[in-house]
């Protein structure tokens, strides 16, 4: 032995003659099942002979005592002033007494039941709290038994866990926070027996190195519905006396759609305190947009801020109004491009002679032809077909020719009589640029067709000549009509009608001009709207 370790080794011996591991409180706890003690604390000034001490026990609920002996009960044993359970049982529960002379000492023994699902018993648990990084250590030693251990081992949470020695010991970290249990194994008449020790271990954070901070962004935006509620949530990283509150109030106005609730303050399991506290905006009207509500921790350390704002929320699923917006657009378009077809075609021929006009277009100049039309007509002048006749003799030269400078062959007129009238006829065509024919039920049934039919046939095969048709009176049966004319497009053939074509600008005469040859117009020939003579009788 070392010399500095005698003193040491003396120093023990004496403690644990004397007062070692002795209970004075009253109330003493104890978990069935596991060897336990009651020994008495002598002062060293007491030179007692323990001969002379008797050990009593008065059960709960009775008046009487009895005297313990050993002999007679075999889980008990007297040693050094103490009183030793081998085990201890619920039954055990009482006062006991050690009597000494005329002094007697008492303690109140509860013998609590064992937590079998676990391997410690809650009610019986050491505290300890240790702060984070500091140095966290567990010494598994029962110091009274410590002569008649055989093992002793650690369990963290019912789990076994390394030991050296009966020392567990590391730098506090949160996750070493649980209940450590040391069980110790005694042999002891021949029977193993465990003691346990539990430690209710808590890591706590060392709060003076916390700094206060709000968590999220410093700056919030939230979309919003007018109407709607919306609950800001303000949270902050703090110390226990710190506090966060809502600043939303306008001056001298009191918003009363807004709630602040109660602050929530926790602690994690790591220590560290944990609060947030909720704005409510109810019924969020336009006041509660672009208005900055503050969210402000209070600290020792200073203040922090977070700025909440709410804004009116864009519909998302927008091509509500933008589709609406382009379907009325594409409507648009539609009715007008419709609109615009339409109108041309219904003003088409209008169009065309304006277009003529506008670019001053003249196709007569170069084809070498001397007449602009030549007018196939009834020629007989019949009582029946007078009007037919005055039509295409009078109406027609009068304002094609006089109105509107076109120049008509006119057979009655222009010519000759004499000669062979086919042949004139066939000459005279082929030097017009269209065959006006105007026809009516008298034309289909007279001579005359034949009479132009081979013209009209060639000039039609050739090309050279195209073809109006006038129809003077309502023509029923058009089986008369040479085939070739059938060839003729259904806008080729021009109804007469007496009272509603009287006009230089109606409907008759515009369709006339547009089959006509484009020709420049001389202007201020005959300004008169209506045709000067033209009364039928
Ligand atoms: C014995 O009495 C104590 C209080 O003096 C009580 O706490 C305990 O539950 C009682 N035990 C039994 C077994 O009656
Ligand atoms: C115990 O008390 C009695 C009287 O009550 C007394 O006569 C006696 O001397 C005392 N004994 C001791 C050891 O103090
Ligand atoms: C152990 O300690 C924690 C806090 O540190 C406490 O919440 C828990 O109740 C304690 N357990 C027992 C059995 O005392
Ligand atoms: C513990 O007990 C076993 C027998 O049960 C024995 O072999 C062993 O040596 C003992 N260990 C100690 C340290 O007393
Ligand atoms: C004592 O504890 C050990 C584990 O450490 C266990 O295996 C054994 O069963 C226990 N014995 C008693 C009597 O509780
Ligand atoms: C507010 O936020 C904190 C932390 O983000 C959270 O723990 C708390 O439950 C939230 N409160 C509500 C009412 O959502
Ligand atoms: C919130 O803070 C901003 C600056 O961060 C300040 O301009 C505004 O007035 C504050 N609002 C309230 C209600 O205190
Ligand atoms: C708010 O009220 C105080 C008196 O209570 C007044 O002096 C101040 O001008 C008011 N401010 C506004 C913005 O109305």
């Amino acid at each position: 032995m070392h010399s500095t370790e005698l003193p040491l080794a003396f120093l023990i011996l004496m403690f644990s003659n004397t007062s070692e591991n002795c209970m004075s409180r009253l109330h003493i706890t104890a978990v069935e099942g596991e060897p336990f003690y009651l020994k008495y604390c002598r002062s060293s000034s007491e030179h007692k002979n323990e001969k002379n001490t008797r050990w009593c026990y008065q059960p709960n609920g009775s008046l009487e005592q009895i005297e313990l002996n050993p002999s007679n009960s075999p889980r008990i044993a007297f040693h050094e002033y103490a009183l030793e359970f081998w085990p201890v049982e619920l039954s055990d529960s009482g006062s006991y007494f050690l009597k000494m002379g005329n002094d007697t000492h008492e303690w109140k023994l509860n013998v609590i039941r064992r937590n079998k699902h676990n391997c410690f018993t809650e009610k019986q648990v050491n505290t300890r709290t240790v702060e984070v990084k500091k140095h966290l250590m567990i010494k598994c030693e029962t110091p009274y038994y410590r002569k008649l251990i055989n093992k002793t081992s650690l369990y963290k949470n019912c789990e076994q866990i390394e030991i050296r020695g009966n020392t567990f010991e590391k730098n506090a970290e949160f996750e070493d926070q649980g209940y450590y249990t040391c069980v110790f194994s005694l042999h002891y008449n021949g029977k193993l027996f465990n003691v346990t020790k539990t430690f209710n271990v808590t890591i706590a954070g060392d709060y003076n190195s916390i700094t206060p901070v709000l968590l999220g962004p410093k700056f919030n935006q939230i979309e919003v519905e007018l109407g709607k509620s919306e609950q800001l949530n303000c949270s902050a990283l703090l110390n226990k006396d710190d506090t966060v509150y809502w600043n939303f109030r306008k001056e001298n106005e009191t918003d009363h759609n807004l709630h602040e609730e109660q602050e929530i303050k926790i602690k994690t399991s790591e220590g560290k305190w944990h609060a947030s506290r909720i704005l409510r905006i109810e019924n969020i009207n336009e006041n509660n947009l672009n208005f900055l509500y503050n969210c402000t921790l209070a600290s020792k350390g200073g203040t922090d801020v977070r700025v909440f704002i709410l804004v009116r929320k864009e519909n998302v699923d927008i091509p509500g109004h933008i589709f609406t917006r382009g379907m009325i657009t594409a409507v648009f378009i539609l009715v007008a491009v419709v609109g615009i077809v339409t109108v041309c075609a219904i003003y088409r021929v209008d169009l065309a002679l304006f277009y003529r006009h506008l670019i001053g277009r003249d196709e007569t100049l170069t084809d070498g032809k001397t007449y602009d039309a030549f007018v196939s007509y009834l020629r007989e002048c019949r009582p029946e077909s007078y009007e037919e006749h005055a039509f295409a003799v009078e109406v027609l030269p009068s304002v094609l020719e006089k109105h509107f400078g076109y120049k008509l062959c006119i057979f009655e007129r222009d010519v000759l009589p004499g000669g062979a009238v086919v042949d004139e006829v066939h000459s005279l065509i082929e030097k017009s640029r269209r065959l006006i024919i105007v026809l009516s039920q008298s034309y289909m049934s007279n001579e005359v067709r034949y009479e132009l039919e081979s013209g009209l046939h060639e000039a039609l095969v050739e090309r050279k000549i195209k073809i109006i048709l006038i129809e003077f009176t309502p023509v029923s049966d058009f089986m008369f009509l040479p085939q070739s004319l059938e060839l003729l497009k259904s806008h080729q053939v021009l109804k007469w009608k007496a009272d509603k074509s009287l006009s230089y600008n109606s409907r008759f005469w515009k369709n006339l001009r547009y089959l006509m040859p484009a020709k420049k117009i001389k202007p201020g020939r005959d300004e008169s709207e209506v045709l000067p003579v033209l009364s039928w009788t």
